[in-house]
C-alpha cells in the first residue's frame, strides 16, 4: 500500500517526466507566439468559488476539505474561475483586452478511465475584455497552431462548433422550462441515440412536437440546414454567430479543421455564447480540448463586465492522442549534450573538462567514480546524452577528444575547441 500512488494520479520518473516536458514545451512555444502571457494562481481557492459558478458535474468532483480555521476549501478543478476571479480583482487598472495562459495542475474526484485522471495538467489560453467573434477566432487558430505544432495534419482532428445562445434560443422557441434537464439530455444525445434521448426529453415535460423539433434541429449537419429552424430574432442572431466564426476560419484556410456540431453543449455552467470541443478525426477518444465565451463571470464574482472566452486542453487525452499517431518524439538523448567518459584519467579531470564545457553553455555531466570502460560506455549510453566524449583516447591528438554519437553510432575525433 505505502508504495502505491493514489488513484487516479501519475508518477513521473525522468523518463516519463522529459514527455511531460515536451508537452509543455509545445503549449508554451505556441502560447508565446500568439501573444499570451503566462499567469498563474493557487492550487486551491475557498469552496464557493466552484460551488456557485462552476456547475454541478465540477462540484460534484470536488476535492474539497475543511482547513484547520475552519474555511472551507477545494483543490482548483479548472482554472477559469481563478483566471475571472484575479481580473475582477484587477477592475480597472488591467488594460483589456488580456490575453494570459496557464498550464495548471488540476483535481477532479473522476472516475478513472482512460482520458480521465483525478489529477492532470491542462493548458488554458484565455481572453478577457475582448468583444469581437475574433476573440474566438485567434483561439482556434492557436488551437489548429497547437495540433499542426504537436505534428497532426488538419484531417486528424476536428473543432466542433456550436452556441449555448443558439440552443437557449431554440428552448425558448419551444416553451421549454426545464432547461437544465434538456441541456444534460443534450448534452448525452451523441452518446445515448435518439430513441433514449427522446425519453429524457419526455421526461423533462415536451411535448411529443416539440421533441421532435428539437431532435430534427440538433441532427443538422450545416448552417443552412438549422436556418428554418431559427425563428425568433435571437435564435437568427446565435446562428450568424456561427456563421460568422465558421466563415473566417475557411477564409483563414482552416475549414477542415473546423465544422458545426449542435451536439456540444458543455458541462460547465458559465458560458454564454459559442463553445467547441476538439476531438481525434475518429471521435474514438474523449474531447482533447473544450471550450467558448464565458461574458458574465467576471460579473458574477462581483468585479466589472468583462467578457472573456478560452478553452483548456488536457495532457491525458493529448498523450494518448500523440502514441495513437506515433507523434511522441524520442527525448531519451535530450537531457544533456556530452556524457564524459575516461581511459585512463582521474576524476579530477573529468570534473575540470566538463566545467571548461559547461562554461560554453554546453549540458555536461559524467560518471562520480571511474570503472573498466566497457561499464562506463554503458552507462553512457543510458545517460539521456547526445554524445560520449573518450577523454585519454590514444586515437585523439593532444587537443583534441574521440567523440561518439549515441543517437547514430558514428565514431570520430574532434578539436576541443569545437565542442
Ligand atoms: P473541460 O471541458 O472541463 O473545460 O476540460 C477541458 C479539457 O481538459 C478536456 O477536454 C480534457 O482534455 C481535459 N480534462 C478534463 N477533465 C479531465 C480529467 N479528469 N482527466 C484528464 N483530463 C481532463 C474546462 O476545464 C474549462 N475551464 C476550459 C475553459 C477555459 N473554458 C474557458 N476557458
Amino acid at each position: 500500500m505505502a508504495t502505491q500512488n493514489p488513484k487516479g494520479t501519475r508518477d513521473f520518473l525522468p523518463k516519463d517526466e522529459r514527455v511531460q516536458q515536451y508537452i509543455f514545451s509545445k503549449w508554451r512555444e505556441t502560447c508565446l507566439a500568439f501573444g499570451y502571457e503566462p499567469y498563474e494562481g493557487p492550487t486551491f481557492e475557498h469552496l464557493e468559488l466552484y460551488t456557485d459558478k462552476s456547475g454541478e458535474e465540477i462540484v460534484d468532483q470536488l476535492y474539497a476539505f475543511q482547513d484547520k480555521s475552519g474555511r472551507n476549501i477545494a483543490l482548483r478543478p479548472e482554472m477559469t474561475p481563478t483566471l475571472a476571479r484575479m481580473v475582477a480583482a484587477q477592475g480597472h487598472s488591467l488594460p483589456k483586452p488580456v490575453k494570459w495562459f496557464s498550464m495548471p495542475r488540476l483535481f477532479r474526484y473522476e472516475r478513472a478511465q482512460k482520458g480521465r485522471l483525478r489529477e492532470f495538467f491542462q493548458l488554458n489560453m484565455d481572453i478577457l475584455g475582448a468583444q469581437s467573434l475574433d476573440a474566438e477566432t485567434d483561439l482556434l487558430l492557436a488551437i489548429c497552431a497547437l495540433m499542426r505544432n504537436f505534428g497532426f495534419k488538419p484531417t486528424d482532428f476536428r473543432i466542433g462548433l456550436s452556441n449555448r445562445r443558439l440552443l437557449n434560443a431554440l428552448l425558448e422557441q419551444l416553451g421549454v422550462e426545464n432547461r437544465n434537464a434538456v441541456y444534460a439530455a443534450l448534452d448525452r444525445r451523441a452518446k445515448i441515440g435518439e430513441e433514449a434521448f427522446g425519453e429524457l426529453l419526455a421526461e423533462a415535460g415536451m411535448s411529443p412536437e416539440a421533441r421532435k423539433t428539437l431532435n430534427d434541429a440538433m441532427g443538422c449537419a450545416s448552417l443552412g440546414e438549422l436556418e428554418p429552424f431559427c425563428v425568433s430574432d435571437e435564435a437568427r442572431a446565435a446562428l450568424d454567430e456561427l456563421r460568422f466564426v465558421l466563415g473566417r476560419m475557411a477564409a483563414l484556410g482552416h475549414g477542415e479543421s473546423v465544422g458545426l456540431d449542435l451536439n456540444i453543449v458543455r458541462g460547465l455552467a458559465y458560458y454564454t455564447g459559442l463553445v467547441f470541443e476538439v476531438f481525434d478525426a475518429a471521435k474514438s477518444m474523449r474531447a482533447v480540448a473544450g471550450g467558448g465565451r464565458y461574458d458574465d463571470l467576471c460579473a458574477k464574482l462581483g468585479g466589472e463586465k468583462v467578457t472573456g472566452v478560452g478553452f483548456g486542453m488536457g495532457d491525458v487525452v493529448l498523450k494518448d492522442l500523440l502514441e495513437e499517431h506515433g507523434l511522441l518524439p524520442d527525448v531519451s538523448r535530450d537531457r544533456l549534450d556530452y556524457w564524459l567518459v575516461s581511459f585512463d584519467g582521474d576524476v579530477e579531470t573529468l570534473f575540470r573538462t566538463a566545467e571548461a564545457l559547461r562554461a560554453k553553455g554546453r549540458r555536461v555531466a559524467h560518471p562520480l567514480e571511474l570503472r573498466k570502460f566497457a561499464k562506463q560506455m554503458q552507462e553512457a549510453d543510458r545517460s539521456g546524452a547526445a554524445k560520449v566524449l573518450m577523454l585519454g583516447s590514444d586515437k585523439a591528438p593532444e587537443g583534441s577528444v574521440e567523440v561518439k554519437d549515441l543517437r547514430d553510432g558514428s565514431q570520430g575525433v574532434v578539436p576541443l575547441d569545437q565542442l
